[in-house]
């Protein structure tokens, strides 16, 4: 997709953090954009802000409460606004939280959750759109770090995250022959309202092997996401750290496993 000037996305978590900054850059370069969250007044507030950044007079914005961990409401939701705004051209799901604990502290309640929002709610947004998506569409699901390597304190999550880039590699080899693009976005950690709620629970390791690396911002993460559409890239890894991190995990695995555990030993002294 090298244009974004009259197309239809439907974003999901587009209210806070790198969906939010995502859907301004949208507008910005003159899509109709939808977002879906839970929160009405979140999501208010954040339509107004992407709506002022509309380049058009014939831009549309709309946004739409919805729990994507509800299988029923997405498929009613995401029906309702293909009929209501038309099919997407871009859907990026966006949702996603982590809750960092030691594996002992995880509930089966947290994990359940975790992958019903994580996970399942990219699978039913998409179940939901693909049937009304056409030749020269793009999907992206929102990954993490966490996606390509394990991160002590965030079991459950990077169960889900996992998950989401096999669901995509799968996916795009299914859509490919039908002109549908799919990319996976594998963001760093972003100075967002998500991290900061993660931050209060991270366990002194995770917190330690997370150090080295730059916080990155929203805005950014949304350019290079942007641009990783634009170019057809499947693995959008934003960011130096990230890039060299997904390098190093790729051809030395064991460089990254020895930075890990020298992190977790530096904590626990
Ligand atoms: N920030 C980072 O450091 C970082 C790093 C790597 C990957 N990521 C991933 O990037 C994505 C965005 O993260 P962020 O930090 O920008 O998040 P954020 O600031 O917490 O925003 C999350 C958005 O998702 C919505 N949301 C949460 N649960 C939902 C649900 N069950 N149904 C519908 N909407 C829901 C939130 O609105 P409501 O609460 O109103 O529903 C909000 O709009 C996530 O997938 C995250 O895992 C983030």
């Amino acid at each position: 997709m090298k244009e974004f000037g009259g197309k239809n996305v439907f974003l999901t978590g587009g209210s806070s953090g790198i969906g939010l900054a995502t859907a301004k850059q949208l507008a910005a370069a003159g899509a109709d954009v939808v977002i879906f969250a839970r929160d009405a007044g979140k999501l208010a507030v954040a339509l107004e802000q992407i709506e002022s950044r509309r380049v058009a007079a014939a831009q549309r914005f709309a946004c739409r409460p919805l729990d994507v961990a509800d299988h029923a409401a997405v498929t009613a939701v995401m029906g309702e606004t293909v009929e209501t705004f038309g099919a997407p051209d871009l859907l990026i799901n966006n949702v996603g939280r982590a809750l960092p604990h030691y594996f002992e502290d995880v509930t089966f309640e947290q994990f359940d959750e975790t992958m019903r929002t994580n996970l399942y709610g990219a699978w039913s947004a998409t179940a939901a759109l693909v049937p009304h998506m056409g030749a020269g569409a793009a999907i992206v699901n929102v990954s993490s770090m966490a996606g390509f390597m394990g991160v002590f304190g965030l079991s459950d999550y990077c169960a889900s995250k996992f998950a989401l880039v096999g669901f995509s590699e799968a996916l795009r080899q299914e859509l490919r022959p039908r002109g549908i693009a799919v990319s996976v976005l594998c963001p760093p950690d972003t100075d967002t309202p998500g991290l900061a709620h993660e931050d209060l629970t991270k366990p002194a390791e995770t917190k330690a092997v997370s150090a080295g690396a730059k916080l990155m911002q929203p805005d950014d993460v949304a350019r290079d996401l942007i641009r990783g559409i634009e170019r057809g890239t499947f693995m959008i890894v934003p960011g130096g750290d990230g890039k060299l991190a997904y390098f190093m995990k790729r051809h030395a695995p064991g460089v990254v496993d020895a930075i890990m555990r020298r992190g977790i030993r530096k904590a626990r002294v």
